[in-house]
């Protein structure tokens, strides 16, 4: 006979795959001490896309144990609800969001809404544990009333909550500003530590990285990082799944390769049962060896991404003025929407390339590689 589908050996391999998947075994626990990851409740600075933040290892809050953080991490609770960070020379901040692998970084707007007005300020980082994250000078300019502000482009914003009267401060990168014929005052050059890459209003939001205690690499690993012991200061890393998948990652294996292989077995029967009521007619055009075709067909599914994956890249929120990262990009290149004051746009790394969160959040679902360069995020050419 020539070479027949063998359809019990394709799902027993199958099978076996899955199991493999599911059960491999995790290293025990160490001694590490890993606490709880808690929450603020949450407040008017919380959006659905940034939920309130995660307070883990080396963050605590204060009202647990010291060794649930590392010192210079500890965080407190407003009555509104909110993350609040005391930085040792510049006062309280508000955390919007932390973010703990692939890169450390903390995102911290300022409770009053006025963060040039801080930044003007004693702002400093010294003392603390954090550094900036891309630290970018701008240039505070005030404009009295009668200047044509549109004349000064579109790098210039203005920034109200510094503003009078009959005068408006006007923010803009000092690169941009060099030279330039502005009608109006400078009035003072600060250090804006941005988000990673992103272009963002000076008015919304700072964000900072720490280098002391490096949990990110365990992180990665899906490893639990705190202090190797109960009363030492050495921070470690339990629990890294041994070679393994993370559990999230099996979750996507049962329902990237479950699903499919549940219907392909469906398929499979009403093939087998085809082929059995077909017996004794003619052999049909020649039908893809069954077991090739799971495999193309998983190696198709595997071509997207994981949630755990997608999350990582990072997102940047549009502010009021709608400042776009890049200046031309103004439309999302999958849903062809133009860019609303306030949506989340995320970008994937290496190739700087913009979209909406939901868009390029269900294409990488799919899709492993950006839409416009086809360069895959996991494999960086
Ligand atoms: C810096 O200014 C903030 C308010 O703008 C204040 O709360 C804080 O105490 C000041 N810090 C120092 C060290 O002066
Ligand atoms: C801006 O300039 C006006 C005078 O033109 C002055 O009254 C005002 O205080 C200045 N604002 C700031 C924030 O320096
Ligand atoms: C702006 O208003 C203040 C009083 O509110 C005044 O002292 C100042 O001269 C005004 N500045 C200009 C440029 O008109
Ligand atoms: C830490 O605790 C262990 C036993 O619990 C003790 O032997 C050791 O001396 C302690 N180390 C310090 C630095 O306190």
């Amino acid at each position: 006979m020539p070479s027949s589908p063998r359809p019990d050996l394709a799902i027993a391999s199958l099978l076996a795959l899955l199991t493999h998947l599911l059960l491999l075994p995790h290293t025990p626990a160490t001694a590490v001490e890993v606490c709880r990851a808690v929450t603020c409740p949450g407040s008017a600075f919380a959006d659905q896309f940034l939920p309130p933040p995660q307070v883990q290892f080396p963050f605590r809050l204060r009202r647990q144990s010291s060794r649930c953080g590392y010192p210079g991490f500890e965080l407190s609770c407003t009555p509104g609800g909110d993350a609040l960070l005391r930085l040792p020379g510049s006062g309280e901040f508000i955390v919007k969001s932390i973010t703990y692998s692939p890169t450390q970084s903390i995102t911290l707007a300022d409770p009053d809404g006025c963060l040039p007005g801080r930044l003007l300020g004693n702002f400093s980082l010294v003392g603390s544990a954090f550094r900036a994250l891309v630290p970018q000078q701008f240039t505070l300019l005030n404009c009295s009333d009668g200047v044509d502000l549109s004349s000064l482009g579109m790098q210039a914003i203005p920034v109200p909550c510094l503003s009078g009267g009959n005068y408006t401060v006007m923010s803009l990168l000092t690169r941009f500003y060099g030279g330039d014929p502005y009608p109006c005052e400078a009035m003072a050059t600060v250090t804006v530590p941005l988000p990673l890459q992103y272009w963002v209003d000076v008015e919304e939001v700072i964000s900072l990285t720490w280098d002391v205690p490096d949990c990110g690499s365990c992180r990665r690993r899906g490893g639990e990082c705190g202090y190797e012991s109960a009363n030492g200061t050495e921070v470690g890393c339990s629990n890294v799944p041994r070679a393994g998948l993370s559990r999230t990652a099996k979750y996507g294996v049962i329902l990237g390769l479950g699903v499919p292989g549940l219907l392909g077995l469906i398929g499979l029967a009403s093939f087998v049962f085809g082929k059995i009521k077909a017996r004794g007619t003619p052999a049909r055009p020649n039908v893809t060896d069954v077991s090739s075709l799971i495999a193309s067909q998983s190696a198709t599914i595997s071509m997207g991404l994981d949630r755990v994956t997608i999350e990582s890249y990072p997102k940047t929120q549009l502010g009021e003025s709608r400042r776009l990262p890049k200046p031309n990009d103004t439309t999302c290149p999958i849903c062809l929407g133009e860019y609303q004051p306030k949506e989340t746009l995320r970008t994937i790394p290496e190739c700087n390339h913009y979209f909406h969160v939901d868009c390029i959040d269900e294409w990488l679902r799919l899709n492993g590689t950006c839409p416009l360069c086809r360069n895959s995020p996991e494999d960086p050419s």
